[in-house]
């Protein structure tokens, strides 16, 4: 039997039981892949029931508040996915009448659909031969293949894929491909006894898959460090909104200073940027936040100030209020925060 056919028989028994699966609604298959970019499937499986509940169709998407959009996606990480699928909903109803687009090259239009999601969905949806290929499918392909050129993006082994791609199950075979490297043909460890089309791979042949595929030299992280002020004013804690475009754009954020000062240098730091009075309260917990190109190296300290900083508010509830993950230590030390505030005092 060939690739494609081992395959497809592997996953009509072993394939993964996931909410997406099994339907072929354009809209509910979008959302699935932009979810799971970057995301792990467990985590996305718990959002992705609670956002088509609040959000059935697209046009129900199209029709929201984008804090809304931002607040349930709270916890998934990477914002622009959120505002982009926003934006995306409102291009389908308003540009496309309201129907998804329905090959890959037109679903790469819309915004936050990369040639991955587009061949994803197109594959899924609409029965299109299009190789979703990210770094799961590339691994295994590159596998398969004994790839031995470093891949730039999954995307240097779209030729091959295309070419091995099923006819006739397109979406069943990328979604085969993608079950099969998160569950055989794992980064470390592949178990190829258990993988349904080992005979076909030259890795396994060669016996050394795990150094498939070839490595690129390791990305440079930017590392800024950064001290969290939790500040207490009187009414609630002082938090502001981040700029729309770029990094955590829309999410709160709280007071900050650049470097890690000593605790006891904090308030006159805070002076010298023209914040007078400020009073340590505590010491809050070391925290460190990995984005792609960046790392941030997190140090805390709740204190009270008398008045917010200019461009701030004073929130007594942070409920309704989206932050960034990379947040979520301090926000929880706000939370606490807010519970030694008197109610009624003024806002
Ligand atoms: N990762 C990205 N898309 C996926 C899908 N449709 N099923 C499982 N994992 C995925």
């Amino acid at each position: 039997m060939k690739l494609d056919e081992l395959l497809l028989d592997w996953y009509d028994v072993q394939r993964r039981d996931l909410p997406w699966r099994g339907m072929r609604d354009p809209y509910r298959i979008w959302l699935s892949e932009i979810m799971l970019q970057q995301t792990r499937t467990e985590t996305v499986a718990r959002y992705y029931a609670r956002f088509l509940e609040r959000f059935p169709t697209v046009a129900d998407l199209a029709h929201a508040d984008e804090d809304e959009v931002l607040k349930l996606w709270e916890g998934l990480g990477y914002y622009s996915r959120a505002r982009n699928l926003h934006a995306a909903a409102k291009r389908v109803a308003l540009d496309f009448g309201g129907r998804f687009p329905s090959d890959s090259a037109s679903l790469r239009v819309l915004p936050g659909v990369g040639p991955y999601a587009a061949n994803a969905i197109a594959s899924i949806a609409f029965d299109e031969c299009a190789p979703a290929l990210d770094g799961n499918q590339a691994r295994v392909l590159s596998r398969v293949l004994a790839w031995e050129r470093p891949l730039k993006t999954p995307f240097d082994l779209e030729a091959q894929a295309r070419e091995m791609m099923s006819r006739s199950r397109p979406g069943d075979y990328n979604q085969a491909l993608m079950d099969l490297g998160a569950s055989v043909c794992t980064p470390r460890r592949p178990d190829c006894s258990f993988c349904p089309i080992a005979a076909c791979c030259k890795a396994r042949e060669l016996g050394d898959p795990e150094s498939f595929p070839r490595k690129q030299p390791p990305i440079a992280r930017r590392e800024v460090t950064l001290t969290i002020v939790v500040a207490r004013c009187p009414g609630g804690i002082a938090v502001r909104r981040r700029p729309a475009r770029g990094l955590l754009g829309g999410l709160y954020e709280f007071l900050s200073l650049d470097g890690h000062p000593s605790l006891s240098e904090i308030p006159a730091r805070l002076a010298a940027e023209g914040l007078p009075g400020a009073h340590l309260i505590a010491p809050l917990p070391d925290a460190k936040h990995v984005f792609t190109h960046l790392v941030w190296r997190m140090k805390g300290a709740a204190i009270d100030l008398p008045a917010p900083p200019q461009g701030f508010t004073v929130a007594s509830d942070l409920s309704a209020l989206a932050f960034p993950s990379a947040l979520r230590v301090y926000r929880a030390c706000a939370e606490s925060l807010l519970e030694t505030i008197e109610p009624g005092e003024p806002e």
